[in-house]
């Protein structure tokens, strides 16, 4: 609630400023004000457009902490993605102008009337400062409308597939070579009816022939309707030796208002059956031992854990339960905090698996360079990571939530191969 609230105020001042400074711009570049009504630069337009954001957004802020149906959700991440199409470009412009206005270099080539100076003839082209500074403006601000654009029409469904080798001295004989395939982060309500694209993913993970299947958490955004229809997706999912699953912070009902304890409860009771009905067996605060030619690993998953904001139900201790002579331990747990926090100090599970980050559905990763606004929230928010004997895996989630988009930041299926052997990990 507290998080919504301030979500919305920043909101707010964020529109009002960008506005203003642009205003303020297109005034100071012109010698007469213009139209009232002349689009886009006509003040009317500049009060329009901002006020229509910030008084929908202020409802839908509103409604939903109260609703009680997901459809709330799917307008909120539509209108969200038309905002950030609009507002994102324009800060890019105004930046531009300001940053590029300011470089010696292209203040050079004009003179005080703003007119370009007879130097160097043919070199530049004729054009005036302002003229040009207007069309570096429009170039910048389209790489992100671009990429934003792309990351709607492609990047949310452009799944790719993470493949990571892990060696361990104490993998039972029988399970070297073991394929994990961890998912995470469905958030169905998001994906509305996009089942044809999913399909999709659902064929890659099986065309990996697995042997377990993970899937740590976020089934929802907060309701239990949002999974009626995808058993015919997900039941698909094929892995020899089971699949399991998690809860995540969404899976609770905990982001509205219920009109009463038991309409909580019994959402979050169908929310559960649904996991089961989707093919996954739940791992709530307890584990499953996997015996394969007498050989034996244990799986287990807490539910979720996390840090204020996030909710936390999970225990390590009741998850345990019954595990401890099993040589090699898997963790499921939602949110990568836990693992400095909990899982490293306190326990010996060989890997844990985590979700959560999203990659914040935001980045930039090539040869070993990773970068993206998660990194400033979540100490571990993509990839593989080791303390000692223990590894992490945080996968960058298979859905979105928020805006409909994906920008450098696909959603992931991940491969894990385990092997027996001293300790190493190999990305592949
Ligand atoms: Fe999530």
């Amino acid at each position: 609630m507290k998080f919504t609230m301030w979500a919305f105020v920043g909101l707010v001042i964020y529109t009002v400023l960008i506005d203003f400074l642009l205003y303020r711009l297109f005034l100071k570049s012109r010698t007469e004000h213009p139209p009232h009504f002349k689009f886009p630069y006509g003040a009317f337009w500049h009060y329009s457009i901002a006020s229509f954001f910030i008084f929908s957004f202020g409802i839908l802020y509103t409604l939903i902490t109260i609703t009680k149906t997901s459809t709330t959700y799917v307008v909120f991440q539509w209108f969200m993605m038309a905002y950030m199409l609009i507002y994102i470009p324009k800060a890019f412009y105004y930046l531009t102008q300001k940053i590029v206005g300011r470089f010696h270099l292209v203040k050079h080539k004009f003179d005080d009337k703003g007119k370009i100076k007879k130097m160097n003839e043919g070199k530049y082209p004729k054009i005036s400062r302002k003229k040009f500074l207007s069309q570096v403006g429009i170039i910048t601000a389209s790489i992100p409308f671009v990429s934003l654009m792309f990351g709607v029409i492609k990047g949310r469904f452009a799944f790719s597939k993470r493949y990571t080798k892990l060696s361990f001295p104490n993998l039972p004989d029988s399970f070297d070579g073991l394929k994990i395939v961890q998912i995470s982060d469905l958030h169905l309500g998001s994906l509305n009816s996009n089942y044809q694209e999913m399909e999709e993913a659902v064929m890659l993970i099986n065309a990996e022939n697995p042997d377990i299947i993970c899937f740590t958490g976020d089934l929802v955004n907060n309701f239990y309707e949002e999974t009626i229809g995808w058993e015919k997706v997900f039941t698909k999912l094929q892995a020899r030796l089971g699949k399991y699953s998690i809860m995540g912070n969404h899976d609770y009902g905990d982001y509205s208002k219920w009109p009463s304890a038991e309409a909580k409860a019994e959402n979050l009771q169908n929310i559960k059956n649904a996991h089961h009905r989707l093919g996954f067996k739940i791992l709530n605060n307890a584990s499953s031992i996997i015996e394969f030619n007498g050989d034996k690993i244990a799986m287990a998953g807490v539910e979720n854990w996390g840090h204020p904001p996030f909710p936390r139900y999970g225990n390590l201790e009741q998850a345990s339960e019954g595990i401890d002579g099993v040589p090699f331990k898997i963790l499921m747990s939602h949110d990568p905090d836990h693992w400095d926090a909990e899982v490293v100090p306190q326990t010996d599970f060989d890997l844990t698996l985590a979700g959560h980050t999203h990659g914040m559905q935001f980045g930039l990763e090539f040869k070993g360079f990773q970068w993206s606004p998660a990194k400033y929230k979540f100490k571990r928010w993509a990839g593989l990571y080791q303390a000692d004997k223990q590894f992490l895996y945080v996968n960058r989630g298979l859905g979105y939530l928020g805006m409909p988009a994906r920008v450098g930041m696909p959603p992931e299926i991940t491969i894990i191969e385990l092997t027996r052997g001293p300790i190493s990990n190999d990305p592949m």
